[in-house]
């Protein structure tokens, strides 16, 4: 039997009405002032609220082997703490390692996903460069439904890829109807300063920033937009977090290039200043790639989104333990990186971006789901309440007040770098194909309940 959502205001990325929703079969099939329900159908009152499409995170890393060690979350606990936080899907990151064929893989993220509670894609990332790999991609694209391929600028002598091989792959992806995604910071550059660092004795966190200042994610940024303006290739810049960064996107689009840019929650209000401290455990737990940056970078990142430079906020959510941080104790270069914050993705962005007055709610629609929905060519079964729309739904309350905290997330995490933040909004019910997974505080979610959303290749034109 169906849900009924009565009494709320739709709020997508073009426009706000009062209508009462009726989703049956995992899908929206009404939407409107006064439909006709079927007599039975589970009633909802939702008046006071925003109904908004479920939150579509395009960037996470869920049971990810990295540094020795795997991320956190699963992908039953990560989609579930998800949930929690008004998103209804995911994408991920596959990551095979050096010199591997890709579609092994492919299959053991399809296998490790199988847990999910709520949708979730992927995103492969392409870590060596042959003949052989651009027919497996080919191959994957066609029929498995991945459409998106992120290359590092950075992580030299593993993930990286140099600028010889960057540019056949992306003239690749253009071919086969994908889009090259970046990871951009300069990977020489910050091999040499990594060393310079630790031979001087800076041995502590505040190394991860030293050794990787902004410059370095422009000059990165910059770069790969050329390479892919040089095989007419559309590209996609993942995590943000930098000014000049920004003006690399923002020349490139009043070009005429087609660059997609997308920041997260972190970047826009925690500072580098959370390395000023001899306290090992706090500085670590902020330690990810590219790294938080001098505060005057925020406000160049909040006029991005709002001018429309930057067009998704994702989270790059990618958890590990306090415990699991220790391994850098004596070396910042070994800190596994990334921190977890895919439940307040949306808290963090309508507390300081829609009760601040920076974006309109629809605005808030457009970088939380919609935008990316249409990057990544899932709109409008995603991104969208619309009858035929997937019935992801979130349920948004205004007025709801929460402190957000490690002791009470859902995220297998044992740091929020939100910790103490009261935010005003946040989810109430998470929808996620028709039912109900989140209910006031309350999970609902169910292992393998998600399932996978193949995206269709793109018709570059
Ligand atoms: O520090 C980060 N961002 N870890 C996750 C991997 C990546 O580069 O996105
Ligand atoms: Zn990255
Ligand atoms: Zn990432």
């Amino acid at each position: 039997m169906g849900i009924c959502l009565k009494g709320g205001t739709i709020v997508n990325a073009d426009r706000s009405f009062r209508a009462d929703i009726y989703c049956e079969d995992g899908v929206i099939k009404a939407v409107g002032e006064n439909i006709d329900i079927p007599v039975g159908t589970e009633i909802i009152d939702v008046s006071g609220t925003y109904v908004m499409p479920g939150g579509l995170d395009p960037h996470t890393h869920m049971e990810l082997p990295s540094m020795g060690t795997v991320s956190s979350d699963d992908f039953f606990t990560g989609t579930s703490a998800a949930a929690a936080g008004g998103t209804t899907m995911i994408i991920d990151y596959v990551v095979p390692d050096k010199k591997d064929p890709i579609t092994p893989a492919y299959k053991t993220w399809r296998e490790r996903a199988e847990k999910s509670a709520v949708d979730y894609s992927f995103h492969m990332n392409i870590t060596s460069w042959s003949d052989k790999i651009a027919k497996e991609m080919e191959q994957i694209t066609n029929e498995e439904g991945i459409n998106t391929y992120k290359f590092f600028l950075s992580a030299k002598g593993a993930l990286m890829l140099p600028d010889e091989s960057l540019i056949p792959a992306f003239e690749h992806c253009r071919k086969i109807g994908a889009m090259p995604e970046v990871h951009a910071e300069n990977g020489d550059v910050i091999e040499f300063m990594q060393k310079k660092l630790l031979a001087e004795g800076i041995t502590a966190p505040i190394g991860h920033p030293l050794s990787r200042p902004s410059r370095v994610e422009g000059e990165a940024t910059s770069r790969a937009i050329m390479l892919a303006s040089m095989v007419d290739c559309p590209i996609y810049v993942v995590h943000i977090s930098c000014k000049e960064a920004v003006q690399a996107v923002r020349c490139a689009q009043a070009a005429g290039l087609k660059v997609f840019g997308e920041t997260c929650p972190s970047y826009l209000v925690i500072d580098d200043t959370v390395f000023d401290t001899d306290d090992f455990t706090f500085a670590a737990a902020h330690v990810f790639s590219p790294p938080l940056r001098p505060k005057d970078h925020q406000e160049v990142i909040w006029n991005a989104l709002h001018s429309k430079t930057l067009s998704v906020v994702a989270t790059d959510h990618c958890p590990f333990k306090n415990e699991q941080k220790k391994a850098g104790l004596n070396d910042f270069t070994k800190i596994p990186n990334g921190i977890g914050t895919v439940e307040n993705r949306m808290d963090i962005l309508w507390h300081y971006g829609v009760n601040a007055e920076r974006f309109t709610p629809n605005e808030f629609v457009a970088m939380t789901s919609a935008n990316a929905a249409q990057i990544f060519n899932i709109y409008p079964k995603k991104g969208c309440i619309a009858v035929g729309a997937d019935a992801d739904i979130v349920v948004w309350d205004p007025k709801k007040e929460k402190t957000i905290s490690a002791k009470t997330h859902h995220m297998n995490v044992d740091f929020n770098v939100f910790e103490g933040t009261t935010v005003k909004g946040c989810a109430v019910y998470t929808i996620s194909h028709g039912k109900v997974v989140y209910k006031d505080g309350q999970l609902q979610t169910e292992k393998g309940a998600g399932r996978y959303v193949k995206r269709p290749k793109y018709n570059h034109q």
